[in-house]
């Protein structure tokens, strides 16, 4: 029999509508009562369970074999067994784990999820994709799954589904500022947990600011010793008269093992820790410890305010750039992650204006101003992370003055900044305050905690698209993704920091994955009310 396109597509269609339709009229769960957040790209639902029980068996190939520890270790505190891991042909009763690298089609990250009542697989080209499949799995399976401890009356059912999946960006990340609160590598790792159920992928780690530097290096002890300790934290909002103090030390820092434990972490979860240590601007706390690198040679002190602050580092001399490369040698010894994020924003040009190295530095190459000697600076930084293989990162202001040639942006202040380096070439992380800022109030400033301003509910979260209307095909392929900022000047806490984070990140990353064509904002809702009750059991103080 002969079959055009058009009827072939048309028969499918009238089966999976039969399909659906058979199993929501039977079975305990329909298709509308599966949550999964972020939404997958095709779910067909059909009819029956599969059971997981003590006796089923996790199928592993000999790529797969860490994938399988890590399910077993995710489901045996609430199943209070654990499952068998093996390598072989897959047997009744068992949940398969096969890697496939011909299965590039949909990309890879991509996965295929298939449930019937005699067993699970998983199909992908990458152990991402694998690692995808799994967040799927848990989050098919009852709640309860993502309780601590053993729940000994639920039965852990799969409903048959048929999964297809992959992500519509790559770049799907989450950032923390650990400067204005240091927030201890406990929560980081927790935080990386949460990221890694969203399917999300990147974690960009504010670690240096005005009022702390949060990563102990070798070469210049100081930033551990004075850096990251201020004397003081203003109480109340920046703009309240008269200002506050609490009289209480604050810092911290992450040692070198502590890095290396949250990346590590992280990379098993297929998530890339993206490092940012600051520059030219926010760069106070390192100042106070190494005053020699400013225009006027201090003293200072860590700062106890927020808000942007007029010492910066001074770009007219040379021993600046001898302690950013040797501080950067040994971040990028720890951090191994393609790209490395060195601000870029909010560097006040005060100082350099009345520096005589500055103005010396603007005469002998030939600059134009200060807009140019901070341009001199980023591509001075880009030219050493070039020659040791690593891409630079930064927030919009690197466009004033010119950008460096292979800039990566993350536009903030707008669309404007991404727009206009899309239009140049360049690669684009959507990050606008307007919808990524969860530093913001999430409803009226009347009933929720003290929050910088703004006004961020969930749906105008949800409903942000990062790719900008005007522009081209060619253009639109230069946005990376999309990224969620946690700003701590007002959250002191990592119980604060979930508040403010969830549930607006879970739209974020529905946002980074799911095809703008299958949102839906009436849909996500209903899932979030389930998903909501996983948070629950991961103890995540999110906002109800
Ligand atoms: C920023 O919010 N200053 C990047
Ligand atoms: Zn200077």
């Amino acid at each position: 029999m002969h079959l055009s396109k058009t009827t072939n597509w048309f028969l499918i269609f009238i089966l999976a509508i039969f399909a659906s339709g058979c199993q929501s009229s039977q079975d305990k769960l329909s298709g509308g009562d599966i949550a999964i957040v972020p939404k997958p790209v095709h779910v067909l639902v059909n009819s029956g369970f599969f059971e997981i029980t003590k006796d089923s068996k996790i199928i592993v190939d000999s790529e797969t074999g860490l994938l399988g520890d890590m399910l077993t270790t995710l489901l045996s505190p609430s199943m209070g067994f654990e499952l068998d891991v093996s390598d072989g042909d897959p047997v009744r009763n068992s949940i398969q784990l096969s890697l496939n690298s011909t299965l590039k089609e949909f990309g890879e990250e991509s996965y295929h999820l298939t449930v019937d009542k005699k067993r699970v697989l998983i199909e992908a080209p990458t152990g991402a994709g694998i690692f995808y499949g799994i967040q799927t799995l848990r989050q098919l399976l009852p709640v309860e799954v993502y309780q601590d401890h053993e729940q000994r009356d639920v039965q852990w059912d799969i409903p048959c589904v048929e999964i297809e999946d992959y992500p519509r960006f790559k770049w799907r990340g989450m950032h923390l500022d650990v400067c204005r609160h240091f927030m201890p590598a406990e929560f980081v790792i927790k935080y990386i947990d949460l990221i890694a159920i969203h399917k999300m992928n990147r974690l960009h780690l504010h670690l240096t600011d005005d009022q702390g530097w949060r990563i102990d290096i070798n070469s210049y002890p100081k930033l551990a010793e004075i850096s990251a300790w201020r004397d003081e934290t203003i109480v109340g909002h920046y703009r309240d008269e008269p200002r506050k103090f609490d009289g209480l030390s604050h810092g911290g820092y992450y040692t070198h093992d502590e890095i290396r434990e949250i990346v590590s972490y992280a990379k098993e979860r297929y998530i890339t820790i993206v490092p940012e240590i600051e520059m030219p601007g926010h760069s106070q706390a390192a100042l106070a410890a190494y005053p020699e690198i400013s225009c006027t040679g201090g003293p200072f002190k860590v700062s106890t305010i927020w808000g942007i602050r007029n010492e910066v580092y001074c770009a007219g001399n040379e021993k600046t750039f001898e302690f950013l490369e040797n501080v950067l040698t040994e971040v990028l010894a720890m951090f191994p992650g393609e790209y490395i994020h060195i601000g870029g924003d909010e560097c006040p040009k005060d100082r350099w204006e009345e520096c005589p190295k500055c103005q010396s530095r603007i005469s002998s190459e030939g600059l134009q101003d200060e807009h140019e000697l901070q341009s001199y600076f980023i591509k001075r930084m880009e030219k050493f992370l070039d020659a040791n293989n690593r891409r630079l990162i930064g927030w919009d202001e690197i466009l004033e003055g010119g950008l460096a040639p292979n800039a990566t942006v993350m536009s903030w202040r707008g669309e404007e900044g991404g727009i206009a380096a899309a239009r140049a070439g360049h690669d684009v992380v959507m990050t606008p305050y307007s919808h990524t800022y969860f530093d913001y109030y999430q409803a009226d400033p009347e009933n929720e905690p003290l929050a910088i301003g703004g006004l961020l509910p969930l749906d105008t979260v949800y409903a942000y698209d990062p790719v900008p209307a005007e522009l081209n095909e060619q253009q639109r392929s230069h946005i990376l993704g999309v990224q969620g900022q946690v700003w701590t000047e007002y959250i002191s806490t990592p119980e604060k920091a979930e508040y403010m984070a969830f549930p607006r990140a879970c739209a974020l990353a529905e946002i980074a994955w799911t095809p703008l064509d299958q949102k839906d904002y009436e849909l996500f809702s209903s899932a979030l009310l389930r998903h909501l009750k996983r948070l629950d059991f991961l103890n995540v103080n999110y906002r109800r």
